[in-house]
């Protein structure tokens, strides 16, 4: 069988998104909640993942620490993608570590998004092009450690469960 992340039938991946490169947007209406996405690869340690760098690419969610999951050929890449973008108001969260739920009801032709402090603990620097107001500017992959952040994700995360 081909390793493939599941995505739902309410959405599409790889249009072009206008936050950068190509995005995963919502073609029905998606209720809070909701699946929209759970991500499929290789779980492979921090060293693997330094190694193979180059075919990981963007393919990469860290799910605990030293792990990840990653596409681990070229062509498995496109498969393994969720091309979720990062928004600094984002409308998918995360229910456990490689399932994304929508936050609030997502009208169709919205671009599903997620704010990276949900996931990622790393040293990464992303100028951020989410245009949003609560835009932080420059997301980093320690902003789930700022207090600011990590108090709003527990409430997104309270909100998701409720
Ligand atoms: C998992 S990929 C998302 C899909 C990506 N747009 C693509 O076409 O492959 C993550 C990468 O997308 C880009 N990206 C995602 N959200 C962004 C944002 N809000 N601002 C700027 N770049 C973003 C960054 O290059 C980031 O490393
Ligand atoms: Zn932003």
């Amino acid at each position: 069988m081909k390793l493939a992340s599941y995505i739902s039938p309410k959405a599409t991946k790889g249009q072009r998104s206008a936050i950068e490169g190509r995005g995963l947007f919502a073609v029905e209406e998606f209720s809070a909640g909701e699946i929209v996405a759970i991500k499929c690869g290789h779980i492979v340690d921090s060293r693997m993942r330094a190694e193979h760098a180059q075919v990981v690419g963007n393919s990469e969610i860290k799910i605990a620490d030293e792990f990840h999951i990653a596409a681990m050929t070229p062509d498995e890449y496109e498969d393994v993608m969720l091309f979720l973008n990062h928004s600094c108001e984002p409308n998918v969260g995360v229910a456990g570590n490689i399932i994304f739920v929508a936050m609030r009801d997502i009208a169709a032709g919205e671009e599903l998004t997620i704010d990276y402090a949900m996931f990622d603990d790393d040293n990464s620097r992303m100028t951020c092009h989410c245009g949003l107001p609560a835009c932080r500017g420059i997301v980093t992959g320690q902003d789930w450690f700022e207090q600011f952040n990590f108090a709003r994700v527990a409430t997104l995360a309270v909100a998701r469960a409720d």
